[in-house]
């Protein structure tokens, strides 16, 4: 299966169609045929945030290949199960922004097909659990000496310049939405950004590290293994980014 978490405020879904459009990329990767539109899928997710009163909070929408017996390969002719559920969204308050997080990088023992929003999620639920037990609040993957991403995040730093760099999309990331959007920001307010491979050693010695997702928008990262980033606090590139 499949999903995506999409954000929803001021009665709209923030960026749907991009997360739409993702979906349906990541079922055509995953080979679920379906004969659903997008429009089925935002009346899906518009309704029920109006069903439980709700005027801001987060949709999640999962697609699964479908209900049938147990075979090793693709069964055919299956009906897709859609899956949706909305929340409240957590908000990071100012002083959590302004602390920032505090992470373990790890070895990424995910599969090497992260570029798809796969519903199989044990080894990014494993190794934040990891990070959470030695307490850090959350982990970024490092796959032969590259840094990947977080746990449930893409990973930036900018350096002493101000560049902002993160990892170029690939089949070892998924591809944010917000992740794009910061891209898009960062030019329209004339930061420079590379889309370029770092290593730890490069994060370490990075002014700013944060990560991004639809649901926490942007997390300064203020200490790596121990070690303080910057001054330890949320940097200006991070500030400016998250509005
Ligand atoms: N996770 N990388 C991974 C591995 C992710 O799980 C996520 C998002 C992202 C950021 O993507 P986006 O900006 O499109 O949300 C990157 C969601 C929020 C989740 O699983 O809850």
């Amino acid at each position: 299966g499949v999903y995506e978490v999409t954000l929803f405020k001021n009665g709209k879904l923030i960026d749907g169609d991009a997360h739409l459009d993702r979906l349906f990329r990541s079922l055509r990767e995953m080979k679920i045929e379906h004969d659903f539109s997008k429009d089925v899928l935002v009346k899906m997710q518009l309704d029920l945030f109006k069903k439980n009163s709700m005027p801001e909070g987060c949709c999640y929408i999962q697609v699964t290949r479908g209900s049938t017996n147990r075979i090793p390969n693709f069964p055919q002719d299956l009906t897709p199960t859609i899956n949706a559920t909305v929340s409240l969204a957590k908000k990071l308050t100012e002083e959590e922004f302004e602390n920032g997080v505090s992470i373990m990088t790890h070895e990424d023992i995910r599969w090497k097909r992260c570029d798809i929003k796969s519903v199989a999620l044990f080894a990014s639920s494993f190794v934040n659990q990891k990070a959470k037990d030695s307490g850090f609040n959350d982990a970024i993957f490092v796959r032969d000496g590259v840094v990947t991403e977080g746990s449930f995040a893409n990973a930036f730093i900018a350096d002493n310049n101000g560049t902002l760099i993160t990892k170029a999309p690939d089949n070892l990331i998924l591809c944010g939405i917000t992740r794009n959007r910061m891209i898009d920001i960062a030019r329209a307010n004339g930061i420079k950004v590379e889309e370029r491979n770092f290593d730890v050693a490069e994060m370490l010695a990075a002014k700013e590290v944060f990560l991004t997702s639809s649901s926490l928008i942007l997390r300064p990262v203020t200490r790596i293994d121990g070690e303080a980033i910057g001054s330890g606090k949320a940097g200006d590139v991070a500030k400016k980014l998250a509005g």
